[in-house]
């Protein structure tokens, strides 16, 4: 089943991290999610997308300033499933087997400090173990266990550059 993934990052910044943010987007693109909503984030990351877009490929977007209630009721509107990341939540090699059997999801990511409502308005609260460490890798884990690593051998359309892998040192075509 084709899957459609889409991603929000939930929370005001305290210091601008746009690296994080930058990194959230592009590990969302590479690993096979849609769009990205970030509730609060520099304009520049939208123009970097698009940069990486038109050179690597595919139609990955960012969407700017919604808060995160407005993007889960839409979500839930549309018969979206919502997949909380916490380290408080069920692990996810325990959740895999049903998030692999929807459709449509929204997974949600937190930054500094996430409202106890996000908790209560997901479908399903999910962990990549029981520790604290990052958005950016539980994402990551996440996307790759419920595409079941499909994700990684998609290709991208319309770039402008491709790579060709190898063993040693760096091929690039021109498409
Ligand atoms: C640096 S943590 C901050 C967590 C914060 N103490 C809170 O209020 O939840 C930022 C985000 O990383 C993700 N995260 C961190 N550790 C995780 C884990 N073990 N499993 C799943 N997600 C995790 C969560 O989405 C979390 O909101």
């Amino acid at each position: 089943m084709e899957k459609s993934i889409r991603v929000l990052r939930v929370g005001q910044r305290y210091v601008r991290d746009d690296r994080t943010l930058t990194h959230l987007c592009l590990v969302s693109r590479a690993l096979g999610a849609e769009s990205i909503y970030l509730e609060d984030a520099e304009k520049d990351v939208v123009g970097t997308l698009e940069e990486v877009n038109r050179t690597w490929g595919g139609e990955f977007k960012a969407v700017l300033g919604l808060s995160w209630k407005k993007v889960i009721q839409e979500a839930k509107k549309e018969g979206r499933k919502v997949v909380h990341l916490t380290m408080y939540g069920v692990p996810i090699q325990e959740a895999v087997g049903e998030l692999r059997k929807e459709g449509k999801l929204l997974l949600v990511v937190g930054g500094p400090k996430v409202p106890g409502k996000v908790y209560h308005e997901a479908d399903y609260n999910v962990s990549v173990t029981s520790q604290p460490h990052s958005e950016i890798a539980a994402l990551a884990i996440v996307l790759h266990e419920i595409q079941s690593g499909e994700e990684l051998k998609r290709a991208f359309q319309k770039s402008r550059l491709r790579i060709l892998p190898s063993a040693r040192g760096k091929r690039v075509v021109e498409n």
